[in-house]
């Protein structure tokens, strides 16, 4: 029985497995440049986040309609399903899909129903012979694209207007995409809109920024979870705040060495982050680029880094706590 586990960092569309996509590819009479899924797999040669997201970018342009949405998201639900994964915060680009002309309503309601079905254990279990199947409660993070203009993520809001009610799909924001030249100050006014509106904040920051991204992250953007962050490791004073106020940090190792941010996963800082204190999670992050779901990534740093049994309880217990989960819907999912 794998862990139960809350994923707090995952790209829907990096979810995108060279199979989903070519089958995507013939339904919308697509071509894909890659004679079949192993020269694909094989263009997956990273050095670095610039280089995943010219692949990342390019593979969307298979996602067109609600449809493929709705298929893109049960696939994944079935295989963090089977990790153990019990509730998901799902991260998704809308700025992505506009510019090819797939408007935000046809993600969103196309995830949406690939989520309502996977949010009902009943459905699960009906499909798994009645086996002990488990439901996952999910929410919706929009992702602004930080090279991207201030202006195109207000816009972005705003289109998002029907889905961000109480209640309704969408929780929160996000920052991603390219972050060195974008400091997260260069969104500050979209954020103090989605706070007003009631939103959660995120952003990644750290990756393959400075320090002083996070920083400017916390203080400017007023975010309650920093994706990635590992770059903190590099200033102390950073540290010693993230661990005075508990921000949890959303790691994702297998992502961290095929981007180069780690050389290999044995010198990923994960245990001495948890030895400093920090509220530390494990994610998949864009799990069909960087070869592994919520669990893989979780049985490769036990691997790797010799992570006892109790730390990895404690890893899957932050997780829920980090989430966005009320708490007694917190004790429902654990
Ligand atoms: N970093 C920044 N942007 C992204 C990532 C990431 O790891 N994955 C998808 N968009
Ligand atoms: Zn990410």
């Amino acid at each position: 029985m794998p862990l139960p586990k809350a994923e707090l960092h995952l790209h829907i569309e990096g979810t995108l497995e060279p199979e989903l996509a070519f089958a995507l590819a013939a339904r919308n009479g697509i071509t894909l440049p890659y004679a079949d899924t192993d020269e694909l797999r094989k263009a997956y040669e990273f050095t670095d986040l610039q280089s995943f997201l010219n692949l990342y970018y390019g593979l969307m342009a298979v996602l067109r309609t609600e449809d493929d949405f709705a298929d893109l998201a049960d696939a994944y639900l079935a295989r963090a399903a089977a990790q153990g994964v019990r509730h998901a915060e799902i991260f998704f680009d809308p700025q992505a899909h506009l510019a090819r002309g797939v408007d935000i309503g046809t993600v969103v309601e196309g995830l949406g129903r690939a989520l309502d079905r996977w949010g009902s254990p009943r459905s699960n279990e009906a499909e798994s012979g009645g086996e002990a199947a488990h439901g996952i409660s999910t929410q919706l993070i929009m992702c602004f694209l930080r090279d991207e203009s201030a202006g195109s993520a207000l816009e972005t809001l705003e289109a998002a207007k029907p889905y961000l009610a109480p209640g309704g799909p969408i929780v929160g924001v996000g920052l991603d995409s390219a972050e060195v030249g974008h400091p997260p100050a260069k969104f500050r006014e979209v954020y103090e809109a989605a706070a007003a509106l009631g939103l959660r904040r995120v952003a990644h920051a750290g990756e393959e920024g400075p320090p002083a991204y996070v920083t400017e992250a916390l203080d400017v953007l007023g975010v309650e979870r920093i994706d990635h962050g590992l770059r903190c490791m590099e200033d102390p004073e950073l540290v010693a705040r993230l661990v005075r106020e508990q921000v949890p940090l959303t790691l994702c190792p297998l992502s961290n060495v095929r981007l180069r941010a780690v050389d290999v996963l044995a010198d990923h800082p994960l245990p001495a982050m948890l030895d400093a204190g920090l509220l530390c999670t494990v994610n998949s992050d864009d799990p069909a680029y960087f070869g592994g779901y919520a669990g893989d990534n979780f049985d490769a740093v036990r691997t790797a880094l010799g992570l006892s049994p109790e730390r990895l309880r404690a890893l899957a217990r932050n997780s829920f706590t980090a989430s966005f989960l009320e708490h007694d819907e917190e004790r429902r999912a654990r």
